[in-house]
């Protein structure tokens, strides 16, 4: 089987190795030549290790179109749209888009399912699944075992993607049909993943981390119910199982992210000191909007906002967090 990976970044490349492990065949594309320079010789161009010599890369697009029919997104979200507008006039036959990137665009409110149905003409749209789960790629690369979740409307292509990615060695992958839930839990907890790495960079301590990683799956609930998804799915893999991976790791570039913040780094100088995508500060944006919009209580997404964007003290913003009226968590 030939699959088209479109971004040769951290998990790009890292996904193209575990396609080769399963005995496919790749081909990385991506618009950063000294990436993909790299990829051609070899190395992970983020994790500087050995990369099997069958996975290639390339700059061309025509290429990338006419290797396969199979194309995975590993691209930040907010170049998705750029990217298959471009694409779309191209594209030779149906094709299936696996996409793996988490973020939901701040503008539109639109998961990557809906921009890929916006922008690419029915006649070669064949399928879309979203591979999504807790997984960092340094684990990966490493080969370590790792769950994800293949989620898609059409159950026959989830299991198609759940067999080409799966393997006894170190993935296994689930399937699910609740492809809202999986795709807003996968975007939501990088959000929470700030959160919790702002209190870090605070000094509080795992008290804190905890109690925001379970009131932040309380916030993802409340996103995919309102955006019609199945709350159940928030507690498996793609939801709860993200969100602790994310929200408590150093390998986490939101959690780092979040972390500068809470030691009062403006925006901008995060985003400099940060080679890598960091969907977690997009998503609250979109969050932020999604709260007004529907009514729906995001109380620690809406005061992240206030801190990231409108300049409020970290300190004040917790301290607002913790003077709300106080509840029951009778659920
Ligand atoms: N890194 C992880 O552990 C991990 C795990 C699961 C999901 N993800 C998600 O995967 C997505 C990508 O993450 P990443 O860690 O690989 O990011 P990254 O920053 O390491 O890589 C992104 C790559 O996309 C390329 N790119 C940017 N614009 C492009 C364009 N217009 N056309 C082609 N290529 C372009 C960049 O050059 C870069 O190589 C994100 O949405 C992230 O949330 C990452």
């Amino acid at each position: 089987m030939k699959i088209s990976i479109i971004g040769g970044g951290a998990w790009g490349c890292t996904l193209g190795q575990v396609l080769i492990d399963n005995g496919h065949e790749v081909l990385i594309y991506d618009v950063n030549t000294k990436a993909v320079d790299e990829i051609n010789q070899h190395h992970h161009p983020f994790f500087g290790n050995e990369l099997p010599k069958e996975v290639r890369a390339t700059t061309s697009i025509e290429a990338l179109i006419a290797f396969s029919n199979y194309f995975l997104l590993s691209v930040p979200t907010k170049v998705i749209r750029p990217v298959l507008k471009e694409m779309n006039p191209k594209l030779i036959e149906p094709s299936v888009f696996i996409n793996v990137s988490k973020g939901i665009e701040p503008e539109s409110l639109k998961r990557v399912s809906e921009i890929v149905e916006e922008e690419v003409s029915p006649e070669h749209l064949k399928g879309f699944v979203v591979l999504t789960g807790p997984s960092h790629a340094e684990e990966v690369i490493l080969r370590k075992l790792t769950l994800l979740v293949s989620s898609s409307k059409d159950m026959e292509l989830a299991k198609e993607i759940q067999t080409i990615f799966s393997n006894d060695k170190y993935l296994r992958i689930y399937t699910s049909q609740d492809l809202i839930g999986s795709e807003v839990g996968g975007a939501v907890k990088n959000a929470i993943a700030v959160i919790s790495g702002a209190c870090t960079g605070l000094g509080l301590g795992e008290n804190a981390r905890a109690a925001v990683i379970t009131r932040g799956i309380i916030e993802i609930v409340r996103v995919v119910e309102i955006m019609g998804g199945k709350k159940e799915t928030a507690f498996g893999l793609t939801g709860i199982g993200d969100l602790i991976v994310t929200a408590s790791s150093e390998n986490s570039r939101n959690f780092k992210a979040g972390r500068k913040i809470g030691l009062g780094m403006k925006l901008d100088d995060v985003y400099q000191s940060e080679a890598q995508t960091i969907e977690g500060i997009r998503t609250i944006e979109a969050m932020h909007k999604l709260s007004i919009d529907h009514g729906i209580e995001l109380p620690m997404i809406n005061m992240a906002y206030r801190i990231i964007f409108e300049g409020m003290p970290v300190e004040e913003g917790l301290e607002r967090l913790l003077s709300r009226d106080l509840k029951s968590e009778d659920f």
